[in-house]
């Protein structure tokens, strides 16, 4: 007897018809028209059955922030660090906590059950770190949370950076993060991308940097960063965060550029929703877009996937967790609007995600965890046009959440006739 049986769903992949077998947790058959004995036996009715949704890039100590102690004015990312900077002195571990554990609630709900969340360790007390650690505890029974030891004020510019960062990796945060671009020198850039994979090397830990989030074309950290997982033999566990300079490089750079992110076995990720909005900043018109070149480094092989980045915070006052909205701002920045364009875009939310975390487990196939999302949609390009809503939302066979399908109830008055 089987724990749980999805019949009639359709898959991503554009299967259709499909049953999933569900024992202990763990996904053990997956095949066109699956029947057998089960406690639960749930009728997808031809609805899409994906797996869960994933953000590799978020800031989960700073979300639901937004408006504390003020808000972000211009906009901008600098303004927005100042901004965090005066809220740094007055967060509490309850407050801290209380806020991540509500985004937690709206993440579960939207179908997203793994989040790699950067959290900031350039203060010495560590209390983000403190509070994003017992958050990542609690959260653990429906929600993976990895951490990401980020030196938000630089690693080398702001005193005892590099010491609290690896005192955040002491406690247990899961990955080495940087800034470069935010150092005081392009050299002390360099410097702390070296310092920083020599650190994850020796710790046997992925790095995850923030790198060039910059609208300058001569912001090239990314190249030292896949030089330094090459010379390290980091391949396959280095990824570089938003990378927008990308867009504004000179194409004659990235043309070797892309080969060498390939090679390298780095991984890219994308925030389009706020690097749509905080770059270009300094432009009048034309304005950049300042997001990453998505489509070229996937057609060079590069795992892309794309992040949220910000809910309500100092840098970001939208979103709601709904990985289908990054989506859908990531094809049209990217205009990926072919078919297999906007397929792709569902997968940089999915397995592109999940590949980018390392996460085992993830993908609707046998042995997998039986962890996926019924959406009120017929394949991912629906899902995307829709932001689709999540019917039910599974982890590892349990049930965390429902929504009510959208129904439309037309109530027009009957017609009576010709109009007089
Ligand atoms: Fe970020």
């Amino acid at each position: 007897m089987l724990d749980l049986l999805i019949t009639h769903a359709t898959l991503p992949d554009g299967r259709t018809d499909m049953g999933v077998a569900v024992q202990a947790g763990r996904i053990t058959e997956v095949g066109a028209g699956l029947a057998a004995p089960a406690l639960e036996t749930v009728d997808a009715a031809g609805q899409l059955l994906t797996p869960p949704f994933c953000d590799p890039h978020f800031h989960l100590d700073a979300t639901l922030s937004h408006g504390q102690p003020r808000v972000n004015q211009s906009g901008t990312l600098l303004e927005g660090i100042a901004v965090w900077g005066e809220l740094k002195p007055l967060l509490t571990e309850e407050a801290l906590l209380e806020r991540a554990l509500a985004y937690g609630d709206w993440a579960v709900a939207k179908g997203l059950l793994a989040i790699r969340s950067h959290v900031d360790t350039s203060d010495a007390g560590l209390l983000p770190v403190r509070a994003m650690l017992e958050a990542r505890r609690l959260m653990a029974p429906y929600l993976d949370i990895q951490l990401v030891a980020f030196p938000q004020d630089g690693l080398l510019r702001s005193p005892g950076g590099l010491d609290n960062l690896k005192r955040a990796l002491d406690l247990g945060v899961d990955v080495v993060g940087g800034i470069p671009h935010f150092e005081r020198t392009y050299q002390e850039g360099t410097a702390s991308i070296k310092l920083l994979c020599e650190l994850a090397a020796d710790r046997g830990l992925p790095v995850d940097m923030h790198c060039d989030e910059s609208d300058d074309p001569l912001s090239r950290h990314i190249e030292t960063l896949a030089f330094e997982t090459q010379r390290l033999g980091l391949q396959g566990r280095v990824n570089g965060s938003h990378l927008t300079s990308m867009h504004s490089m000179d194409n004659d750079f990235v043309s070797k550029l892309i080969p060498l992110i390939a090679e390298s076995g780095v991984s890219a990720v994308a925030n389009p929703l706020i690097n749509i909005t905080l770059q270009g900043r300094r432009d009048s018109y034309p304005r950049r877009r300042g997001m990453t070149r998505v489509p070229e480094l996937m057609a060079a092989g590069v795992t892309v996937a794309f992040g949220h980045d910000c809910v309500m915070d100092p840098w970001y006052s939208l979103g709601s967790g709904d990985m289908l909205e990054v989506a859908h701002m990531g094809l049209h920045v990217a205009q990926m609007t072919s078919q297999a364009g906007m397929r792709q875009c569902f997968d940089a939310v999915t397995t592109n995600a999940a590949k980018v975390m390392g996460l085992s487990g993830h993908g609707i196939a046998p042995g997998s965890d039986a962890s996926f999302v019924l959406l009120q949609a017929r394949d991912p390009v629906e899902a995307i046009r829709l932001r689709a809503t999540r019917l039910k939302v599974w982890r590892k066979g349990r049930l965390l959440s429902e929504t009510a399908p959208v129904i439309a109830r037309l109530s027009l008055p009957a017609r009576t006739g010709a109009a007089s």
